[in-house]
């Protein structure tokens, strides 16, 4: 079978005739990297972080401090979201059991087909539900005040609106715009209080605030200095718990670009630049294109979306699209006295006034972001 799949494979075995079996294997295809067997399941959870497998084979009858089980329970506690693929001797049967964390069993003597077969199958099975079922948006501007908190927010409420099981996060993590958007009391839960060396999904649901507009949300902590405490591994790890749970996440940043933002932005699979007819904003916004091309977004991972989109300020929309080298994907237009008045009261606008221009063109963003649309909604 043509295997367009290159796999990472980290092996916990302790019987070396296995793991000679298994090395011989792989040695004649090259769609799997063996990037090491270890004896001691105690060293697992270490290697696992410093190697980065696809995935991991652990023998089910391993012996020593950590033995078979337990090091499976662990690799599914741990949060870093690996498949492990167990591998089991016929007078020791087992089942397949994802909520266990066993994605895959194989039972000796296997052959290498098999082998390469089983990891090629939990392997695109993980990808196909990571990428395929939640969409993650993050809603960025390197510019302040263009309108990032209440886009995201209005976004998320609107997806929900639409039947999407959506979550929130606020990832402007020093001011925590959400917790003040929605005048949500300093001692509610934040990002800070996931664990961070085990998170599971039961601890994240806990820690969620409910909106009563229909959507979940992970407020930033509340108070500016907490927020060194969050590093770009929890914010990875968040998303990727976050993903299993919903449909959709979006992210709320703040416009400067720290690692956290950036951790925030490279587990988006879209970014939302918010634009505005803003010669300072224009000039960071082409900055920041650049600096996305360099480290290696795609360009349709970036989506543009003009807000105050007739407030021109006597730029043109033809103007700015050259400047941008890009067509505009979004606009969403300027509505001051219904923004100002439902962001005070910590109201989505496209609930207390879903028939205004302003609440229309964010429900059209997210229609298109869903793919429930044709995509761009720029008025011409
Ligand atoms: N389409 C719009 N029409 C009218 N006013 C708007 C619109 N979008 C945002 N605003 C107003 O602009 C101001 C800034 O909005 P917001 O706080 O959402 O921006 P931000 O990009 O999140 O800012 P920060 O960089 O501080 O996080 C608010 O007063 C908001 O009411
Ligand atoms: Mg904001």
């Amino acid at each position: 079978m043509a295997n367009p799949v290159s796999i990472r494979l980290l092996v916990a075995e302790d019987v070396p005739q296995v793991s000679q079996h298994v090395r011989n294997l792989l040695s004649v295809q090259s769609h799997v990297q063996l990037l090491e067997v270890l004896s001691d399941g105690s060293k697992v959870l270490e290697a696992v972080n410093q190697l980065r497998p696809d995935v991991v084979m652990v023998d089910l009858l391993l012996q020593g401090k950590v033995k078979g089980p337990q090091l499976i329970e662990r690799i599914r506690d741990s949060g870093l979201d690996i498949p492990v693929v167990v591998l089991t001797v016929p007078q020791h049967p087992l089942a397949r059991d994802p909520n266990r964390g066993i994605e895959a069993v194989l039972t000796l003597p296997f052959s290498g087909f098999e082998l390469v077969n089983t990891l090629t199958h939990v392997l695109l099975d993980r990808q196909a539900r990571t990428s395929g079922a939640c969409r993650v948006i993050s809603v960025f501007s390197p510019k302040g005040g263009v309108g990032k908190t209440t886009i995201a927010f209005n976004l998320a409420v609107s997806l929900a609106q639409m039947g999407v099981s959506t979550a929130l996060i606020d990832g402007s993590l020093q001011y925590g715009d959400l917790r003040s958007l929605l005048k949500v009391p300093s001692d509610v839960p934040s990002i800070l209080d996931l664990p961070t060396d085990k998170v599971q999904e039961s601890d994240l649901r806990d820690v969620l605030w409910r909106d009563p507009a229909g959507i979940d949300i992970l407020l930033a902590p509340p108070r500016v200095e907490m927020a060194e405490m969050i590093t770009p591994r929890d914010i990875e790890k968040t998303i990727s718990l976050l993903r299993r749970l919903y449909e959709a996440i979006i992210i709320d940043t703040p416009a400067a670009l720290s690692e956290t933002t950036l951790a925030l932005l490279d587990g988006s699979d879209t970014v939302l630049s918010v634009v505005t007819y803003d010669s300072t904003t224009i000039h960071n916004t082409i900055a920041l294109a650049e600096v996305f091309s360099s480290i290696g977004y795609p360009p349709d991972k970036i989506r543009y979306l003009i807000n105050r989109s007739d407030s021109s300020g006597g730029i043109g929309k033809d103007e700015l699209m050259r400047a941008l080298g890009r067509r505009l994907d979004f606009e969403v237009v300027s509505d001051g006295r219904l923004v100002v008045s439902a962001n005070n009261e910590g109201m989505p606008f496209v609930v207390s006034a879903p028939d205004a221009a302003i609440s229309r063109d964010v429900r059209r963003v997210a229609e298109a972001l869903l793919g429930r649309t044709a995509g761009a909604s720029v008025r011409h």
